[in-house]
């Protein structure tokens, strides 16, 4: 019986038709894209429709640009010239206004991304926090620039100013969180910005388009809906995009960067993927490790970035971890989002089951077997998690990205092994290694480390708590990000200097009495 709370029921589709560019909430009258759940509503199994998004092309993606680049005026736009304080101002009265539409979004990210209640409610929550966050952590970049340097007779001032206009990208497993940990230091830092929400968790940024249209300068933020085909790559064509900010595949963000006609203007911030791997020694505490690894392989089915995408474990210790692993698996819940303890809940994409059964396949010709029981049943909208044994490298399991419920280990025999894997891989974002002997760990830490950039030592891999740098090397990332690393990626270093003379000295007292420069200041805020 397909009991749904009241709360979380669909009354009433949303047919969202506005879209907001230059300070306007402009009604979309052309062609529209259904957007639609695979969480049934009925007992019978039948897709849910939630309503409908506009399907945007060039010449509003164009409009979008040209009143994102009117609001930088470059350079001399209202919002770029503001003074810190005001930006903040703006800021605040944003997140104040987003932060009485939690109930929709969390509602709208269980229907259309199929996340857990908790999880939904931690996206919303850890996202306003980021944003306070982020708030708190430019005013002391604005206190720590309030002031001159001197080094020989040249006095400085030196603050962090905006690129330009941002063109923003998010990914469709945290439509809210990562977009805005890309959106909120590009706007604070003074950018203008295009933003386009992913492909799935589209619906729940609809509620937020009026606290964005008036709580800035118009042409600070513009949103537009379609497919981003249609509409990122006329913008990046334009060559007028100074940042690209995309949390995605390197594909997409290849495609893209290749569009932009001088590739040496286009700074980029990049979140890709990244097939993070499990180490486990032989001498691991296992009952913290299994917890570990489950979570690792399996929150939000395995579609984070950060998810444990493979499993080295070593000879000695396989056959118990395998056994005691499979179990958990297939001892966890499957339910829809706001079912009690529902630890697996529906896929988005109606395609991933799918795609996830070719992996599990090509596995099975190469060698593998299913460990779990469960592994690889199918229902209407999801595939359970197979835990694959032994994975080879000839295998697609081990070289794509998985995305999803699959999770393939590999034993292994000296550790030199999962060490030449890593060093091979595309990837270089995190690791997890589970052991206790220090003499043992020591020289692994070492290298680990030269080979991602986060080292998890007996826990999981994940890119929070968000002050941390979440970053990675070869084809996972491009620039650092974290709640103070983001304000540096979205500008530059700038400064005032002169020479230490009478002219000059008077010169900088009387801007300084004058207060009419917001650059030029020694102002801040406590
Ligand atoms: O998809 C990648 C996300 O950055 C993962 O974040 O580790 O907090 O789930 P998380």
């Amino acid at each position: 019986m397909n009991t749904i709370p009241k709360d979380f029921q669909i009354t009433s589709k949303i047919h969202h038709n506005t879209y907001l560019v230059n300070g306007e909430l402009k009604k979309w009258n052309g062609s529209t894209t259904e957007v639609s759940s695979t969480i049934s509503s009925t007992d019978e199994y039948k897709p849910t429709v939630l309503g409908s998004i506009p399907d945007m092309g060039e010449p509003e993606a164009l409009g979008a640009l040209d009143a994102a680049l009117a609001a930088y005026n470059q350079g001399q736009g209202v919002w770029p010239t503001m003074k810190v304080k005001d930006r903040i101002e703006c800021m605040e009265s944003f997140v104040k206004k987003m932060i009485t539409k939690r109930d929709e979004v969390v509602k709208l990210l269980m229907w259309e991304i199929g996340k857990s209640l908790p999880d939904s409610q931690k996206e919303f929550d850890r996202t306003v926090e980021y944003i306070y966050d982020t708030i708190e952590d430019y005013k002391q970049l604005d206190r720590d620039s309030a002031k001159f340097h001197k080094s020989g007779d040249v006095y400085a001032h030196i603050r962090r100013g905006p690129l330009g206009v941002v063109l923003c990208l998010g990914p469709y497993n945290y439509p809210l969180n990562e977009t805005f940990a890309l959106l909120i230091p590009a706007i604070i830092m003074g950018n203008t910005t295009v933003f386009k929400p992913a492909k799935h968790g589209v619906l729940l940024i609809t509620p937020l388009l009026e606290a964005f249209q008036s709580s800035f300068p118009k042409g600070v933020v513009n949103i537009l809906f379609g497919r981003g085909r249609a509409v990122a790559a006329p913008i990046m064509k334009t060559g007028k995009v100074d940042v690209l900010a995309l949390i995605g595949n390197s594909k997409s963000a290849n495609a893209l960067q290749e569009q932009h006609p001088k590739s040496n203007r286009l700074r980029l911030v990049l979140g890709l993927e990244a097939k993070n791997p499990a180490i486990i020694l032989p001498d691991a505490d296992l009952d913290l490790t299994i917890d570990e690894v489950i979570a690792g392989t399996t929150s939000f089915n395995g579609q984070r970035c950060t998810a444990l995408k493979v499993v080295y474990v070593h000879e000695d210790i396989k056959e118990e971890f395998l056994k005691r692993f499979s179990e958990r698996v297939d001892a966890l819940k499957f339910g829809n989002p706001w079912e009690e303890g529902a630890k697996l809940t529906p896929l988005p994409e109606p395609s991933k089951p799918a795609y996830i059964q070719e992996l599990i396949d090509d596995a099975l010709a190469k060698g593998a077997t299913i460990k779990n029981k469960k592994g690889g049943i199918h229902s209407d909208n999801y595939i359970w998690p197979a835990v694959l044994y032994p994975v080879s490298k000839d295998m697609r399991v081990y070289e794509e990205e998985q995305f999803g419920p699959v999770i393939p280990v590999l034993s292994f025999k000296d550790i030199e092994e999962p060490l030449d894997d890593m060093a091979e891989s595309n990837y270089g974002q995190q690791v997890s290694l589970f052991g206790k002997d220090v003499y043992t760990l020591s020289p692994l830490i070492d290298t680990l480390a030269n080979l991602v950039c986060r080292v998890n030592l007996n826990s999981s891999c994940q890119r929070g708590p968000d002050v941390y740098p979440f970053t990675g090397r070869k084809d996972s990332a491009q620039a650092t990000l974290s709640v103070h690393d983001a304000l540096r990626s979205f500008s530059i270093r700038t400064f005032v200097a002169f020479k230490d003379n009478e002219l000059n000295n008077e010169t900088i007292e009387q801007l300084l009495d004058a207060k009419v420069s917001n650059f030029l200041s020694t102002d801040y805020i406590l």
